[in-house]
């Protein structure tokens, strides 16, 4: 029998497939579940005896400036870890070794790492439809011998490598437009962007010092009317498209 009542989910998934995977490794522990979504949770929280999971994206080989804030919020005493860093099929940087500092630093112990493959939410042609059933697969084995593991107390604390400093915290210098003839003021992006950089009185409008390109608006509109754009956009994708399209595979550490 594991030793908790609930397992507490901890995401910031702009474009969902964070949020898909925490999920998965979720659903091998018959627990009850809370959510932390870290697109809108952003208080102070303190965990005590538990067990959780959490799972960050990359952007530009760190973990998005806001996730790391909020993170930075919670802290942990005598509480368990499984971490996902979830990236778009083309590198991860030093975005592992600084999660897993920020989770220790804040007495997380840390007892599993999962770096997971998805589509790549700028370049949709990274990563195209993962995870998919090969990584959904890995994904369920990994989720399945952690259950074990904890139930057995048969768990060591995972150490993982990289390089400090870290490379510098860079937002990419591309825009995100809104299609006004597409819009139909519903204001899902209004509500749900994490920097409140689109104006209620004017959602076609985004605010773009405040804008993390993070893609959460472009994911939640029903009516496909925001994208990214511009002319560094169309080169980074096509280097992109040029550098990283052979699969990468999920790696697991436990
Ligand atoms: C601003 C930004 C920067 C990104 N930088 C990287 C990166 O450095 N490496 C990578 O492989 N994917 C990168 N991605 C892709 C995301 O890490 C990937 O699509 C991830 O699955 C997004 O998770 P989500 O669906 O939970 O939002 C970036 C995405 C965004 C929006
Ligand atoms: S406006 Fe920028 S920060 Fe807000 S959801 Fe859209 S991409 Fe993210
Ligand atoms: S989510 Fe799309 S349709 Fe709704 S207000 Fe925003 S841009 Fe307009």
């Amino acid at each position: 029998m594991l030793n908790y009542k609930t397992v507490n989910k901890i995401y910031f998934s702009p474009s969902g497939t964070t949020e898909k995977i925490v999920n998965e490794v979720a659903k091998n522990f018959n627990l009850n579940r809370k959510n932390y979504d870290l697109l809108s949770f952003n208080d102070e929280k303190c965990f005590k005896d538990e067990l959780v999971i959490i799972g960050v994206p990359v952007f530009n080989g760190r973990i998005p400036k806001t996730a790391c804030e909020r993170l930075s919020k919670m802290k942990a005493k005598n509480t368990k870890a499984i971490v996902i860093l979830n990236y778009g099929n083309m590198e991860y940087g030093d975005a592992l070794l600084e999660l897993c500092d920020l989770l220790k630093a804040n007495n997380f112990e840390i007892v599993g790492v999962a770096t997971t493959v998805s589509q790549n939410s700028l370049f949709s042609e990274l990563g195209r439809n993962r995870p998919d059933e090969t990584d959904l697969k890995k994904i369920d084995e990994f989720s399945k011998s952690m259950a074990e593991k904890l139930e057995k107390n048969d768990i060591r604390e995972i150490f993982v490598g990289g390089y400090k400093p870290y490379e510098s915290y860079t937002t990419p210098d591309f825009s995100v437009v809104c299609d006004d003839d597409l819009c139909v003021e519903c204001l899902d992006c209004a509500y749900t962007c994490p920097e409140e950089a689109i104006p209620e009185e004017m959602p076609q409008m985004t605010k773009m010092k405040d804008c993390t390109r993070c893609s959460t608006c472009i994911s939640v509109c029903p009516e496909g009317a925001r994208s990214f754009s511009g002319p560094n956009f169309e080169l980074e994708r096509q280097s992109a498209i040029n550098d990283f399209l052979d699969r990468k595979d999920c790696e697991f550490f436990m």
